[in-house]
């Protein structure tokens, strides 16, 4: 399936070498194919290391921010930074740059009045969580790498109330065409809480 991997190329990109898809990075890289490569490769090892030694969660804009420098440190001088341009898939802009702080705000104000979803049951935390992810996954808060700093974060907020998500059985179709459900101009959530509702299990 085209269009869930890679972002649409924008008329201007800071972030892209000059004249090239491939981004600009800490490892002298300049072809795309080997760049993902290399990136996949490094960031999961510090995905397995968060994983053993987890960032304080704090289930905000910089808890996001931090998860991202960890992973993406050794490759982006840009991680754990808010991007600052526009960036879109399949045609579809996410969350204007300018607007991710305030966004951001609203929406972890509201996960916070909602107690962090302790005390639900698995199949509500799993439905609640889905409405989470749909808006965290709208603010795309970096420039790549989105999809990686979410997990981990909904993997910390599955842990607070004893739950995990089994991503291993998430192809990256299935996560996108829920994601891309989930920031229609109507928003829609079937998708994404069926997804998480099939993926949680009780640790
Ligand atoms: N067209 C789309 N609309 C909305 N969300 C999308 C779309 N395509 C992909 N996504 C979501 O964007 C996230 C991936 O973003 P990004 O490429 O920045 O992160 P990543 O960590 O490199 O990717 P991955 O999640 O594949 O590891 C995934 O959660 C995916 O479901
Ligand atoms: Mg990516």
């Amino acid at each position: 399936m085209q269009g869930y991997e890679n972002y649409d190329l924008q008329e201007e990109d800071p972030y892209l070498l000059s004249g090239s898809t491939c981004l600009i990075n800490r490892l002298g890289i300049t072809d795309t194919q080997a760049l993902n490569e290399a990136e996949a490769a490094i960031s999961e090892v510090a995905f397995a290391e968060l994983i053993a030694n987890p960032i304080e969660p704090t289930f905000n804009l910089e808890h996001l921010c931090r998860i991202h420098h960890y992973l993406f440190r050794d490759i982006y001088e840009w991680a754990g930074q808010l991007r600052q341009t526009e960036i879109s898939k399949g045609g579809q802009l996410f969350l204007p740059y300018r607007n991710i702080e305030d966004v951001a705000a609203e929406v972890f104000y509201q996960l916070q009045k909602d107690s962090f979803l302790r005390e639900l049951d698995e199949t509500e935390f799993a439905y609640k969580a889905a409405y989470y992810l749909g808006r965290v996954n709208m603010i795309h808060p970096f420039r790549e790498g989105n999809g990686r700093v979410q997990r981990i974060f909904l993997d910390q907020l599955a842990e607070l109330s004893g739950y995990a998500f089994q991503w291993s059985g998430v192809s990256g179709e299935r996560m996108a065409a829920a994601c891309r459900e989930a920031r229609q101009q109507k928003p829609a959530y079937t998708k994404l809480e069926r997804l998480l509702a099939t993926s949680i299990i009780r640790l």
